[in-house]
């Protein structure tokens, strides 16, 4: 199964609940990109906007910390409704991170920058609910899909399997209906899109081409 997650972050942020009621029907997560100016060099949004999405759209918001400091925020995302909340492993103290959120009842995701490896956030993969392997250096949407992550996103999802876990892996980063089959096909299931769907003229039909790209590359994979 194949979720599709438009990245708000590629949205016209003077209409955000618009935004959000285009792609409502066919997204299956709203993807928020949270970004701090000191972790990322880019300033986004925060609690406030998330609280005021939440009276528009009852999606999943699958909140993305591109933060130095989690800790101090997670709980006002909480309440601002958001229902999973991705920490980047490069912050450290990410086991604190995992349970601080556990205890305020957030969905727990472990995001990997392109050139971070693969054993740096295998140990914690029995411990969350997403691991998110980033396909471009975060900070900014419309960057080029970095085709050299192909391989970490492979033995991420062997890991997975081999340990029986169920934890979604996610990817982050360049992602349309070109490079769609190939993150598929490399195990992840949870694909985030920001300029391929806002930046279309029908970010709807967009979301569903990803989706339908997604499938096909899926259902090749099964045949095989
Ligand atoms: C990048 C963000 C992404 C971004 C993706 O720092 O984490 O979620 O919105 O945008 P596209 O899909 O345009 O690469
Ligand atoms: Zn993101």
């Amino acid at each position: 199964m194949l979720r599709i997650a438009p990245s708000l972050l590629s949205a016209d942020f003077g209409r955000l609940s618009e935004a959000v009621g285009e792609v409502a029907s066919e997204a299956d997560w709203l993807h928020v990109d949270v970004m701090d100016g000191h972790f990322v060099p880019n300033l986004t949004i925060g609690p406030p906007v998330v609280q005021s999405l939440r009276r528009h759209s009852g999606l999943y918001f699958d909140c993305h910390l591109m933060i130095t400091n989690p800790a101090q925020h997670l709980e006002a995302f909480r309440k601002a409704g958001a229902d999973g909340c991705t920490v980047h492993v490069e912050v450290g103290d990410t086991d604190a991170l995992i349970e601080q959120a556990r205890s305020l009842g957030l969905r727990v995701g472990l995001a990997a920058n392109p050139d971070t490896p693969f054993e740096a956030y295998a140990p914690y993969l029995p411990e969350v609910d997403l691991v998110l392997c980033m396909t471009v250096f975060p900070g900014f949407g419309g960057q080029a899909f970095m085709a050299e992550v192909l391989p970490k996103i492979a033995r991420t999802r062997a890991e997975i399997d081999l340990l029986g876990l169920d934890v979604e892996l996610e990817v982050d980063g360049g992602i349309d209906e070109e490079t769609t089959p190939l993150v598929v096909e490399a195990g992840a299931r949870v694909l985030v899109a920001g300029s391929a769907i806002f930046g279309d003229d029908h970010p709807w039909e967009a979301t569903r081409r990803i989706r339908e790209s997604g499938e096909k590359a899926l259902s090749g994979r099964q045949v095989d």
